[in-house]
């Protein structure tokens, strides 16, 4: 397979990840395709053949997901046949035809013991996101002899839906904003990814890619921190932008305290595959930094909007 000028689809290409690459498309050397969830919908992949038979494409990277982790509780059926049943089809029919696979997974396959994970380490979802994710994972490695898989954890960007903007909200609307302390993360800026793709896919032609036998790879900061700590940062930068912030009081609290459908980990920090990130040549920004450029980039019309609505 060629490693550049390759036709590459991309799944899932308007959510965090795949909007961030989008953006920086006309720097990459890929000729890329990519179809919304209407024109290319995993709950209805029956025509998954014809589609890549059209498109010729080399690689495909899979960044579709249902990312609700607490609607996930809820709508199960939904959940697991976008993030498992239908990566049967795209694993099976891309192996067939001899298209590379890099497929996105998360933080959410381990939860019980207490990270950081290797990349090697046993699953433990906690769950039904993490399950049906973890589940997609066997598949894909499973049915795709060459596939990669990416972890990620706690993603944000300035495009979609993320924690950063949850909080940045909580904080326009509240003078108090409870936030979970308790909880240790890693986290993973979406622009990274766009960033390293030329040379995560240079990586993944190469051969030393075939000395990974599990074909896992963790891509997420190599420091960790806490829900509440990242709330700080965002609200510094907010009070920064704007003095009347000052008057939101962050309150730090216990996940015992923090109702939610969905069992959250205490612990799923990710290791990074330090290997991976040598031989690769990827190289991660600092993640508060980038928060705050996140941070900034969307305040102003989150305000505005605010102003709007009320
Ligand atoms: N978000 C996180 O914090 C996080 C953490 C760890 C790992 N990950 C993993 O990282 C990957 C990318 O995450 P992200 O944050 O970029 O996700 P995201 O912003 O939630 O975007 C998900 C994408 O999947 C698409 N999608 C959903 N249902 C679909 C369907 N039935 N058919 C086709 N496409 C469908 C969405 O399209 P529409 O918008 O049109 O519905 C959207 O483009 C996922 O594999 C996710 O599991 C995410």
């Amino acid at each position: 397979m060629e490693k550049f000028n390759s036709k590459v689809l991309v799944i899932g290409a308007y959510g965090q990840v795949g909007s961030e690459i989008r953006s920086i498309q006309d720097k990459l050397n890929f000729s890329f395709d990519f179809p919304t969830s209407k024109e290319l919908n995993l709950l209805k992949l029956d025509s998954f053949e014809d589609y890549l038979d059209h498109g010729k494409y080399d690689l495909v990277i899979n960044l579709a997901a249902y990312t609700d982790v607490e609607l996930s509780e809820k709508n199960r059926e939904k959940a697991n046949i976008i993030n498992n049943l239908s990566l049967d089809i795209i694993a099976k029919e891309t192996y067939r035809k001899n298209i590379g696979l890099i497929h996105a997974s998360t933080d959410y396959v381990f939860g019980d013991s207490g990270g950081p994970y290797n990349s090697n380490d046993k699953k433990s979802p906690i769950n039904f996101y993490g399950l049906t994710k973890s589940l997609g994972e066997d598949l894909i490695l499973q049915e795709h002899k060459r596939s990669m898989v990416i972890r990620f954890s706690s993603v944000f960007s300035e495009y979609g839906n993320n924690f950063v903007k949850k909080i940045i909200n909580r904080i326009i609307n509240n003078s108090e904003v409870e936030v979970v302390t308790d909880q240790k993360i890693s986290l993973t800026y979406a622009g990274d990814f766009a960033k390293n793709l030329e040379n995560i896919i240079k990586f993944y032609y190469d051969e030393a890619f075939d000395s990974f036998q599990d074909r896992i790879f963790h891509f997420s900061s190599d420091d960790y921190t806490d829900w509440y700590t990242v709330a700080k940062i965002i609200h510094q930068e907010m009070i920064n932008f704007d003095k009347e912030f000052t008057n939101v009081n962050l309150i730090p609290i216990s996940s015992n305290e923090w109702h939610s459908m969905a069992k959250r980990s205490s612990d799923s920090r990710l290791m990074i595959d330090k290997e991976f990130m040598n031989l690769g040549n990827i190289i991660l920004s600092n993640w508060k930094d980038r928060m705050k450029y996140v941070v900034n980039k969307v305040i102003p019309s989150m305000i505005r909007d605010h102003g709007k609505n009320g």
